[in-house]
């Protein structure tokens, strides 16, 4: 059943080339974005007010980027919380305001209150699940499926992987219909989505390395991760990943944050993973990494082919493919679940079964 690999989380991570393709075929049609069961005018996308995006746990870290994509590419703005806080907070929702609720399982208990929460307040909702007939998929007004198929390890991956692709594809549709991205724009994103499945199995391939190098850090007491923008909802996933399958605390910081606390934490030898994917901001996290690197910390960078400069501060550099600045989430996440998976190995955890946690979180 799994598929001569050893666990279901690596199945399910080799799985992820398929499962983003799958995501991604149906809603292309003549070199078009066309996603049907979204079922809204252009009129309608044209007079959303707000996007808020709902979920749990790795869900909602998908939905941390997407928020920095809503913005900058449809310049909708968006706001992200986790199913448990918003469902209490007696959130503002008006007219135009559109929720978004992620879940894989569409069984998560705060993610099903929260959609009936925002439907009894009158937002128009909208699911992006990955079972089919789930609970939430049952109730949204309007559902996107993930195609990613079962996903049997409890720590989430390929599912994580199609919840971005559909993220992307929404982006896409909501840019184009309100005119901020030019045609030709949208070719060239359409272009590189294709290429993101052959890409993440590129990196998957890189899985050796990893390991030797995850070999080092089976008895870390602390790892770091850190980023801006994108980068930084990557890696609060990234940090969840090692915590809840290897049982080291690890923890995500936007790199700017840093100093204002956990840079304490630091010392000879602790492991800093940074995520560099987003040019504009290269010299600005080059700098945190610096700052980690005068305390002892040894640095792993995870960035652009072509950045070379990085070379000059990062310990050990892993490179990712060239694709859009929205799209290199979808590839610096790979060598993450690797690292995640292969220290959880060699620790000799359950890596498909971590204790404590159930796949479905059903009840609050
Ligand atoms: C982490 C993980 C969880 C889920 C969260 C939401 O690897 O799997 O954080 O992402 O429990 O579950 P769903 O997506 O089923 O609502």
């Amino acid at each position: 059943e799994k598929g001569g690999y050893e666990h279901f989380m690596l199945k399910e991570m080799y799985e992820q080339p398929k499962a983003v393709r799958d995501t991604l075929e149906p809603r292309l049609s003549n070199g078009k974005v066309v996603i049907e069961e979204l079922g809204m005018t252009d009129e309608e996308i044209r007079s959303i007010n707000n996007i808020h995006i709902v979920a749990c746990g790795s869900a909602s870290y998908t939905g941390m980027c997407a928020k920095y994509i809503f913005e900058e590419m449809a310049r909708i703005p968006a706001f992200v919380d986790v199913a448990s806080e918003f469902r209490y907070r007696n959130p503002i929702l008006r007219k135009g305001d559109l929720v978004i609720i992620i879940s894989q399982s569409g069984e998560t208990a705060d993610s099903l209150a929260a959609l009936r929460e925002a439907k009894e307040k009158g937002a128009m909702t909208l699911a992006i699940v990955n079972v089919v007939g789930s609970s939430i998929a049952r109730e949204a007004d309007k559902v996107i499926y993930t195609w990613a198929g079962p996903e049997i390890a409890v720590a989430t991956t390929k599912a994580f992987s199609t919840q971005l692709m559909a993220e992307y594809l929404l982006a896409i549709k909501f840019a184009e219909v309100r005119g901020t991205v030019s045609e030709e724009e949208v070719d060239d994103m359409i272009q590189d989505l294709k290429r993101l499945p052959d890409q993440i199995q590129m990196l998957l391939a890189n899985r050796n390395h990893i390991q030797k190098f995850a070999n080092r850090y089976i008895a870390a007491r602390d790892v770091f991760f850190i980023g801006r923008g994108l980068d930084y909802a990557l890696s609060m996933e990234g940090a969840l990943k090692l915590k809840e399958i290897s049982y080291i605390h690890a923890e995500a910081y936007a790199a700017g944050e840093l100093k204002h606390g956990t840079i304490s934490l630091v010392e000879d030898g602790t492991l800093v993973v940074a995520v560099l994917t987003q040019e504009a901001l290269f010299k600005k996290t080059i700098s945190n990494i610096q700052e980690v690197k005068s305390r002892g910390a040894f640095a792993m960078a995870v960035t652009v082919e072509g950045n070379t400069e990085i070379e000059k501060t990062a310990d050990y550099v892993i490179y990712i493919p060239e694709t859009n600045k929205y799209f290199t989430s979808s590839l610096a996440l790979i060598p993450l679940q690797l690292f995640a998976y292969y220290v959880a190995v060699a620790r000799g955890c359950d890596v498909d079964k971590p204790k404590n946690l159930a796949k479905s979180v059903t009840v609050e």
